[in-house]
């Protein structure tokens, strides 16, 4: 078939590039001209395992890049994978969506197509902000839209296993108003339907996005209760992975997603629960669970920086923070727990000094004054404390390093230090 992919974002040039090698043609469209130039040289515009080398060789072939719209109407199917700011309440910015659903329309408007047209939502969207992208989609294509198809297709993909988790998904969600759309998404991922397991579920466009937002409201709120459980058992001097271990032995449970500690971060979880509630509660009700949930989250840091306060009097004393990114195999830090914790840190007057393996960079953006060191190592060297915010592995490895401290007293929030006599240990919540 052959597809256009409008915005080459994360989602968007991961669904690009996947879908080039399930032998459809394709064309990623941007706006932004080094975005287009990084895709059409082979080179994903961002570090995702296994993306650069499924361009490499669609690249030319199968994938081009372009920022025009002109020969949109070409295509049988238009994918909408721009991106949804969040605004200051935790809703999310519909505009670049809905612009870029009008321009779809005017370009299909104003061609020649040959049968159907479907544009598939793709970008993440509250079931009533959905609406407001049909709405742009019509106003685009004015008188000339009557063979044009309305669906979305929710993604699922966590960062760093993007491309393994689209082409082997859990589940693959089509979201279509007639029977003509839900064959055409049939059509395009039948190569992944008939070799993976995966389970196809067909629904309407709205109910699809209700599915996504389903799925990680889930997610981090089942993390928010390990944590909330993880608590608990600190305070009874108990520990909770043996605790929650054997709790995901139950198959209502399952063992995933039940690791305590510092809590979640990322792109996904604060975003999607913060709109997720924003439009709840824009509708007329407010889910306490749901900011139970990212109460727990926003306590976390605290608790783990109170954990410190008990040993050490921070203010004036280097403190490393060991891990930026907002989980290992990353160097993406939006959302990161290590944010809250070194301005907990600056907050007592701590000299911070941060660590992570690939995130210094992305983290001197955020915060350009605090000093970066180049290894574990030298961050512990001649620190009164240090906490704990990603579960890189390197870290699990640390040992004769404590011994450089002033003071080796070490909080864990992802239970990942190896705990060894001579230096105060604290885990989080155990
Ligand atoms: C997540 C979802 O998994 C994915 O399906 C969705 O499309 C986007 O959001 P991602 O944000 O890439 O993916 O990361 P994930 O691996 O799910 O971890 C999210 C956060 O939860 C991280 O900060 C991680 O450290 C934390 N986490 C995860 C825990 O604290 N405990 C756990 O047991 C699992």
């Amino acid at each position: 078939m052959n597809v256009n992919v409008v915005g080459s974002g994360y989602v968007g040039t991961t669904l690009a590039a996947c879908l080039a090698d399930l032998g459809h043609e394709v064309t990623a469209i941007d706006i932004d001209q080094s975005v287009v130039d990084a895709i059409n040289a082979g080179h994903a515009p961002l570090h995702e395992p296994g993306l650069d080398k499924l361009l490499a060789e669609h690249v030319g072939e199968r994938l081009h890049a372009t920022t025009s719209y002109d020969d949109l109407s070409e295509a049988d199917v238009t994918f909408l994978a721009i991106g949804t700011p969040s605004e200051a309440d935790g809703s999310i910015d519909v505009g670049p969506l809905s612009a870029a659903a009008e321009m779809v329309g005017e370009a299909l408007a104003g061609a020649d197509r040959n049968g159907e047209h479907l544009v598939v939502v793709k970008s993440t969207i509250t079931p009533p902000g959905l609406a407001e992208i049909r709405d742009a989609l019509v106003a685009g294509l004015g008188d000339g839209g009557g063979d044009v198809g309305f669906a979305t297709n929710p993604e699922f993909l966590r960062e760093g296993t993007a491309v393994s988790d689209f082409q082997d998904p859990d589940k693959i969600v089509f979201g279509t108003e007639s029977d003509t759309a839900l064959a055409t998404l049939e059509e395009l991922y039948a190569p992944l339907i008939e070799t993976s397991d995966s389970l196809v579920v067909r629904t309407d466009p709205a109910t699809a996005m209700m599915i996504k937002y389903a799925n990680n409201a889930f997610l981090a709120t089942k993390i928010s209760l390990a944590n909330d459980l993880g608590n608990i058992c600190k305070e009874f001097g108990l520990d909770a992975y043996e605790v929650m271990e054997a709790v995901g032995l139950d198959d209502r449970i399952g063992e995933q997603f039940l690791r305590s500690g510092v809590g979640w971060g990322g792109s996904c979880f604060p975003k999607d629960v913060a709109a997720l509630i924003a439009a709840a509660r824009e509708a007329g009700y407010e889910p306490p669970l749901l900011n139970a949930a990212v109460e727990v989250n926003d306590r976390q840091p605290e608790r783990l920086l109170a954990l410190l306060d008990a040993h050490v009097d921070v203010a004036g004393e280097r403190v490393a923070v060991l891990g930026l990114a907002f989980k290992p195999g990353t160097d993406d830090v939006r959302n990161s727990r290590a944010i809250p914790l070194i301005e907990g840190l600056q907050a007592r007057g701590a000299e911070v000094v941060g660590y992570d393996p690939v995130a210094t960079e992305t983290m001197r953006e955020r915060f350009p004054d605090i000093e970066y060191a180049d290894s574990a190592a030298d961050a512990l060297a001649g620190a009164s404390g240090a906490v704990v915010a990603t579960d890189w592995d390197e870290f699990a490895a640390l040992d004769e390093e404590f011994d450089a401290m002033a003071e080796a007293v070490v909080v864990d929030g992802r239970r990942i230090i190896k705990r060894r006599a001579g230096i105060t240990y604290e885990g989080l919540t155990w």
